[in-house]
């Protein structure tokens, strides 16, 4: 009992210091790093002092607490339950054989303490070591993405390892379970994943993954209370797995009487059963402990989260969408781009582009027009369809296991894999392509089919086309290949994907594309830095809309391609401006000119994260802002549009506390002299706007 309770004061002592400095992750820099410590009880402690996760050793191992040292000092935890779940053959076994408490309304320790009940059956704690965070590919930051970038980041890796019991079958006991932890420093964070490995030498044991972490939470934490803590996995959504809120039915009592049960786990319509070979690996999962549903903090902490573990999606290349591949229009393009700024050249849909092509003629005009691109400092990428809807060869198709008819895709786990990635590289290496755009890729069917390379049938199908996706961009990211891709696959180093617009949207007339657009970004910025996300200028028409959607001709239309140029540039968005030139006159060439040359000068902090102002409702002026409370000298940089028809004066109330200044912001406004202002209580200040119809203006804050 007493080391116990000098324990608690330790845990006190974390939150005064916390308390004390009253610190805030989001603003104030965290210098403390991640620790491993054995306590008093005989426990080990995970501590970066913004979390600590706490682990009992004896007489097995089991996650004991789990807490939130930054916000609200309190556990989270209120039940014991094992590390995970897997499934050998038919056998299921608990990971770690510490048994949940028949008491799980709350954490009750004295209970806890005495009555502990052990099970027996479970995969039994064996040992564990420390090292350093592993990177899970290598990175070298590129294409202006932050110079503060720690890759792999900071922090502690523990690996636990669990022996199987004395009651498993024979064969089972060749296999070692390791539980993955890693805690970063810095960041309330921590990811978790499962290693499985059969060292028996057969490759005959069938392995599900059943959880890879159960978690009984307080109320607060779930979706069903504050949702203070934000579960993902590294996966994208649909392709089978799931982090889900449920019932916690363990115990004997009426389900719905205690608080949720977060289960990380793989869920289809069928049970996910892959051969043992070796080694698997599973999801991983990244536990973000907020204690806080406020929308903006909500959003800037998902952001670091991103910004830690997937750090390539911060490269912002200024790239523009080529719909003519011929080599004339292409060096006419390049020529342009070098002289307005642009970084990037997209081959896109419909220009004809052919990265899987062995034609040799074909292949020396891209290398030749490519190395012109390069001479001007431009990079060049390309568009190609990999899955979603691909026709391919017969036997490469995914078979869907109700009609064993092949879906109209192509298995990620057949031979077209390995034909897709061969093409691919080499399509790169010999013509200098740096950038692909991966249309439809893998997402998340299952494929029947017995004879696949890949695959064994339709249970392991979907684990497997996962796993080759993954390493496929892997592969490319290792290369410095900036990827689009529209899906999630951004922990597997995917670059960007769409913002989240509706396609339709760019058939809309200009205005309306343009107001719509910029309402659409400010929400989905809350979800997305804004690296990460494309938006899209259709300079030649899009879907639909004819000549009253298209920016073309551009001098016909300087007043709303200026806008689109400063709304996304102003953003720190990227958007697909599609055509076949950037400008046709002086006058459309200096717009342009003069927004890029916006963006560079201001990169640093237009790359940072939005804070949300004042969303365009058409009637007033609009406002989005970003911030780095870390920059020694711009800390904000704020956009203002007047989308109306008539001249405003008014006040914007800018809110300033993420900016991390306290008592007076400077503020200049487009570099005009710089003048005081003393922020109010909530950090915010009153700033004049004095606009035109249809102005658009700027503010640094420092
Ligand atoms: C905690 O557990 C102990 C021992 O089982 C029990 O006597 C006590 O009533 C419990 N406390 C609460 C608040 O449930
Ligand atoms: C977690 O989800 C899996 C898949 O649905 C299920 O088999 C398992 O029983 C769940 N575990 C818990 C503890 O709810
Ligand atoms: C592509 O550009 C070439 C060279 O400028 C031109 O001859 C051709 O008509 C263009 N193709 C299309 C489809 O516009
Ligand atoms: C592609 O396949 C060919 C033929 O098997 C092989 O020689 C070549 O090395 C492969 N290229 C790459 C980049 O993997
Ligand atoms: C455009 O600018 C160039 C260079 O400044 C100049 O030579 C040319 O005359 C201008 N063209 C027009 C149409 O004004
Ligand atoms: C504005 O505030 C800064 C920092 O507080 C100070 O150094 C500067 O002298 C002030 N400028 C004016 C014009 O008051």
């Amino acid at each position: 009992m007493k080391l116990l309770n000098n324990w608690s004061w330790l845990l006190f002592f974390y939150f005064l210091v916390n308390i004390i400095e009253g610190r805030d992750w989001l603003v104030d820099k965290i210098t403390d790093v991640t620790t491993l410590t054995k306590t008093p009880a005989g426990t080990l402690l995970l501590s970066n002092t913004l979390i600590s996760r706490e682990f009992l050793l004896e007489p097995d191992f089991a996650t004991i607490d789990f807490r939130d040292l930054h916000a609200t000092d309190s556990s989270l935890l209120r039940c014991v339950k094992p590390e995970a779940v897997i499934t050998l053959d038919t056998i299921q076994y608990a990971i770690g054989g510490v048994k949940p408490n028949t008491q799980c309304a709350y954490f009750n320790r004295t209970d806890f303490w005495k009555n502990k009940q052990l099970d027996v059956k479970a995969f039994h704690f064996s040992t564990y070591e420390v090292g350093t965070p592993k990177a899970p590919f290598s990175y070298t930051p590129k294409r202006f993405a932050p110079s503060d970038i720690q890759w792999p980041p900071k922090g502690i890796h523990l690996s636990v390892y669990f022996k199987a019991p004395y009651y498993a079958p024979l064969f089972h006991k060749y296999v070692t379970v390791v539980v993955n932890y890693e805690m970063y420093d810095g960041i309330p964070l921590l990811s978790k994943w499962i290693d499985v490995i059969d060292t028996s030498g057969r490759g005959d044991i069938d392995l599900s993954f059943n959880s890879v972490e159960i978690l009984a939470v307080n109320q607060p934490w779930s979706p069903f209370g504050h949702s203070w803590l934000y579960i993902e996995d590294d996966q994208p959504a649909g392709h089978g797995t799931n982090v889900l809120w449920t019932n916690d039915v363990e115990v004997n009592t009426i389900p719905g009487s205690f608080p949720p049960l977060v289960n990380c786990t793989y869920q289809t319509d069928h049970p996910i059963i892959v051969p043992l070979v070796t080694q698997l690996s599973s999801f991983r999962v990244h536990e973000l402990v907020i204690g806080s549903s406020d929308v903006e903090r909500v959003a800037l902490s998902k952001h670091r989260l991103i910004r830690l573990l997937a750090p390539h999606t911060q490269e912002n290349p200024i790239f523009f969408h080529m719909i003519n591949g011929s080599s004339p229009a292409f060096r006419q393009a390049i020529d342009q781009m070098a002289e307005v700024g642009f970084e990037m050249l997209i081959y896109s849909f419909g220009s004809g582009f052919d990265m899987e092509s062995s034609n040799e003629k074909y292949i020396e005009q891209i290398t030749s027009d490519i190395a012109y691109a390069k001479s001007k400092n431009i990079e060049v990428g390309g568009y190609d369809l990999i899955a979603l809807t691909r026709e391919v060869q017969p036997s490469w198709m995914a078979i869907d296991p109700h009609t064993g008819k092949p879906r109209d895709s192509a298995c990620f786990a057949s031979g077209w894999y390995d034909y897709l990635l061969n093409h691919t590289l080499t399509f790169m290496d010999r013509t200098g392509l740096i950038m692909v755009e991966t249309d439809g890729p893998y997402g998340g069917y299952s494929c029947a089919s017995t004879t696949h390379s890949h695959h064994r049938n339709n249970d392991d199908s979907i684990y497997r086309q996962n796993i080759l996706q993954g390493n496929f961009f892997r592969t490319l990211r290792e290369r410095s290949v900036y990827i689009n891709q529209p899906d999630y696959y951004f922990y597997e180093g995917g670059s960007k994907t769409g913002m989240g617009y509706n396609e339709e949207q760019y058939s809309l007339p200009r205005w309306m594309d343009i107001s719509v657009s910029r309402q659409g970004m400010f929400d989905d910025t809350y979800e997305r830095i804004p690296t990460i996300g494309w938006m899209f200028v259709p300079l030649t028409v899009y879907h639909g809309g004819g000549a009253a959607a298209q920016f073309e001709p551009l001098v016909a239309h300087q007043i709303e391609y200026e806008w689109a140029l400063a709304q996304y540039l102003g953003a720190g968005v990227a958007a697909c401006y599609r055509g076949y030139r950037l400008y046709d006159t002086n006058a459309t060439k200096a717009l342009v000119t003069k927004w890029v040359n916006f963006y560079k000068k201001y990169r640093p902090i237009l790359i940072r994260d939005i804070i949300h102002v004042r969303r365009a409702d058409m009637q007033s002026i609009d406002s989005y802002m970003h911030v780095d409370p870390y920059s020694n000298d711009i800390k904000g940089l704020a956009m203002v549009f007047n989308p109306t028809s008539n001249p405003i004066d008014t006040n914007l109330v800018l809110p300033l506390y993420y900016t991390g200044l306290t008592d007076v912001a400077q503020v200049s406004e487009q570099e005009n002299p710089w003048k005081n202002y003393t922020l109010a209580r909530d950090y915010h200040i009153d700033l004049p706007i004095s606009l035109p119809a249809l102005g658009i203006t700027w503010f640094l804050i420092k």
